[in-house]
């Protein structure tokens, strides 16, 4: 059987490609999965591109594959940096086989012999396309339900590499859905830039479905007990989708509310859409609807004209809402964005101090959050077997958890009571 090299950067949607490019491949001829480059007959390296730093790193990235590939081992480009630079990728790394853009992954089996091919439509519409069925989790499993995106934000390059946002429908979902289920996955990861924008735009006329409406759907199916999705917008935040995040018992009370930032009007030239009073009102009413749930979200520092003041409202959100966890990153300037373009950049030493500062406070309330677990008790779903005979597993709430186990645990819910505390993850015992 010949060998597939798979390596993929990014974001969730990227992982789901991947295992959608699998998918696509083992329908015209099965691929094995290796670790070991040397023995692979097949490089696929799926890329991301929102920030600048892994861009750079491909191009080293390529030329060390191509040091130690077999000859006859083709290497492809995909994701968001194969959209983005298309052609120029083979134009400065002729040792790439072919390219083929983030939208276009069910074009892989056709082109994957066509030297030099280059596929990067950013408006090619997969929708209606029904993947074979992959999945890298035997108990979990990612779903599409929308691609590209309707926002502009201006920092992004994700609608450049993306494209327009288009909802898949909902039968389709359902069904892929109930596939998963009667393979063994008891929980599903609903993926999007902008999940709860789900419904705005279907390529079919007969879809007509919000994305409140489609959670209370997914979550009639039998043998489903979770539902996670990300990411969510603040902007589309409203009562509705609150109240349905809250009192749905299947939907993981995780949720990801990305803030960029604290300023209002640095909000404004992000065109996030979306006031700090809003996003602090959104989270209050997550806390008071659901106590329970945690909260995590992304930010940026350093973003073009942020001042000492813009980025002291960042801290202020970050002290009000207390987030479990955060994703923050410095503001990178990226082509097709016109952030980019913005006068007054900001320094990477002020921009480095500011995340430095950002990121140990925000430590610090994540050891407060984390000692205050002592003695508490959640349901965990076990997936993974750890070396000394431990299992490890996420609580509803997304937070990780070992015990001291067997593989028998594997695929199974139960309450634990943790009994030790650190910083990442929580040790317990089953009840
Ligand atoms: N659709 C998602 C974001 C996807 S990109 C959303 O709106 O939340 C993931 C994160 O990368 C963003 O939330 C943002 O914090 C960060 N990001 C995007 N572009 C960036 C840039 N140019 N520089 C630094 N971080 C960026
Ligand atoms: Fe990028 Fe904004 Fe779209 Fe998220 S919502 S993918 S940050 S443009
Ligand atoms: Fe990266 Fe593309 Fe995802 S730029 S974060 S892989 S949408």
């Amino acid at each position: 059987m010949k060998k597939l090299y798979i390596e993929t950067l990014g974001c969730a949607m990227n992982v789901r490609d991947s295992e959608h490019m699998i998918a696509e491949l083992n329908q015209k001829e099965p691929y094995a999965l290796t670790s070991n480059l040397k023995e692979a007959d097949l490089i696929i390296i799926n890329t991301c591109s929102v920030r600048e730093k892994p861009v750079s790193k491909l191009f080293s990235e390529i030329g060390v594959f191509k040091k130690y590939k077999k000859p006859s081992a083709k290497i492809g480009v995909t994701g968001c940096t194969a959209s983005h630079l298309g052609k120029d990728i083979i134009k400065r790394a002729p040792s790439v086989d072919f390219v083929l853009g983030a939208r276009n992954v069910s074009k892989l089996s056709k082109i994957i012999d066509v030297k030099h091919a280059v596929e990067v439509d950013i408006d090619h519409d997969d929708s209606l396309y029904a993947f074979g069925e992959y999945r890298t989790h035997p108990f979990k499993a990612m779903i599409n339900i929308s691609m590209g995106c309707d926002k502009s934000c201006t920092y992004c390059i994700v609608p450049a590499t993306r494209g327009d946002e288009v909802s898949i429908p909902s039968e389709l979902i359902i069904r892929e859905i109930e596939k998963a289920v009667a393979t063994g996955a008891k929980e599903v990861m609903l993926l999007g830039q902008n999940v709860n924008n789900y419904g705005k735009y279907f390529s079919s006329k007969e879809s007509k479905c919000n994305f409140t409406e489609l959670l209370q759907k997914v979550s009639q199916i039998e043998g489903l007990e979770r539902i996670r999705f990300t990411s969510p917008h603040p902007l589309h935040m409203d009562n509705e989708f609150l109240e349905e995040f809250a009192h749905n018992p299947k939907i993981c009370k995780q949720i990801h509310v990305p803030l960029q930032s604290g300023s209002t009007s640095l909000l404004k030239e992000m065109k996030r859409g979306y006031s700090k009073e809003w996003f602090l009102n959104r989270c209050a009413k997550i806390r008071k609807l659901c106590p329970e749930a945690t909260i995590s979200t992304d930010i940026i520092v350093g973003f073009p004209n942020e001042s000492d003041a813009d980025f002291e409202e960042t801290m202020e959100v970050l002290e009000a809402v207390r987030f479990e966890q955060l994703f923050s990153f410095k503001y990178s300037p990226r082509p097709h964005t016109a952030a980019a373009e913005y006068e007054n950049q900001i320094s990477n030493k002020i921009a480095s101090k500011r995340l430095t500062r950002l990121q140990a406070r925000h430590t610090e309330i994540v050891d407060e959050i984390m000692n205050a677990q002592m003695d508490a008790e959640h349901q965990v779903y076990f997936d993974e077997l750890k070396s000394g005979g431990r299992v490890s597993g996420r609580a509803d709430d997304g937070k990780l958890f070992f015990v001291e186990g067997s593989e028998d645990l594997l695929g199974s819910i139960q309450k634990v009571k943790v009994i030790k505390t650190s910083r990442g993850a929580l040790n317990g015992i089953i009840l």
